[in-house]
């Protein structure tokens, strides 16, 4: 595994042996041995989008490896002033060992990934947020044991999350099931990946559909980052599109709530809901940093 692009493009072992690793890193700092895989390298962190968890699960995570983060806010690199990405691959590449990157196309990724002699990690696209739903399936295997055959639900915008976890989740063996408004699906190659898994994967726009028997639900806010615009047009498509009391009395019993935050109370989740699971939600938060720093260890400790 060169870079971390997108888990359509990893295997469900690299995904694995990624959280095995995530796992016993977290275990490791919780028992205070140090683990400093990255002692001396350096990571440059690309942000053109705002970050609390993404940020400091990054930064602090380097440096508790032994390496060195630098935080790049495109506003102060030239990058935001249109210096080719594929020059900025390049240059980046004689300083630094690795490169994390949050920006809004894909492609930008992508194209860094081509010219980087580094490896490149996604810290949230437009399309896919793959560091994201590490942490997710991570914590979804700490409070379940395991993965296969689990019922996973999304609720909500075909977005970044609802990409990245509709393939993670199916790679590593649970069932899937989706509802989303009609004109806000997932991305057309998620879904044709998802057509092979047959009767493990469902789309709907019904809600209470996607939920029954759910071991665990997802939502993510209406609006992403960069769709501020649009946030009331939005609003009113996703009504009845909310994890309530209601709709998770049709989930199972010891259904789990997760959600990437930052979250909307009263829009896609409500206070009531968020607070009672509270604790996942933010076990969740938290194994952003093991699962990134496996992510980095694998990719940057040769
Ligand atoms: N979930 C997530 O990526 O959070 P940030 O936008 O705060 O990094
Ligand atoms: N879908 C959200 C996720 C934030 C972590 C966004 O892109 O803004």
């Amino acid at each position: 595994m060169k870079h971390l692009l997108k888990l359509l493009d990893c295997s469900k072992e690299e995904i694995i042996d990624i959280l095995n690793l995530a796992d016993q890193l977290k275990y490791e700092l919780k028992h205070g041995i140090e683990h400093r895989h990255l002692a001396g390298k350096t990571l440059g962190m690309i942000f053109q989008k705002a970050s609390t968890r993404t940020r400091v699960s990054f930064e602090t995570g380097i440096y508790q490896l032994g390496g060195y983060g630098l935080f790049l806010s495109a506003n102060d690199l030239q990058i935001g002033r249109g210096e080719p990405v594929k020059d900025t691959a390049r240059v980046l590449s004689r300083y630094v060992d690795g490169i994390m990157i949050r920006t809004f196309e894909q492609s930008e990724v992508e194209t860094l990934a081509k010219y980087a002699d580094i490896p490149v990690i996604n810290g949230l696209t437009d399309f896919s947020h793959p560091c994201q739903v590490l942490a997710d399936i991570m914590t979804v295997r700490e409070y379940k044991g395991e993965l296969e055959g689990l019922n996973m639900c999304y609720i909500g915008d075909g977005n970044n999350m609802a990409n990245s976890l509709i393939v993670g989740c199916l790679k590593v063996g649970m069932r899937v099931s989706v509802a989303c408004p009609k004109g806000y699906y997932p991305a057309e190659s998620v879904l044709e990946f998802a057509a092979g898994f047959g009767d493990r994967f469902l789309l709907t726009q019904s809600c209470q559909e996607a939920v029954k028997d759910a071991d665990v639900v997802f939502t993510d806010v209406w609006a992403s980052m960069g769709q501020e615009d649009e946030a009331e047009k939005r609003r009113a498509a996703f009504t009845g599109y909310q994890v309530n009391t209601d709709l998770l009395s049709l989930a199972h019993p010891d259904c789990m709530v997760q959600h990437c935050l930052p979250a909307h109370r009263g829009e896609e989740i409500t206070d009531e809901v968020f607070e009672a699971h509270a604790d996942e939600i933010f076990d969740e938060a938290e194994n952003r940093l093991h699962a990134q720093k496996a992510v980095m260890v694998t990719l940057m400790s040769n």
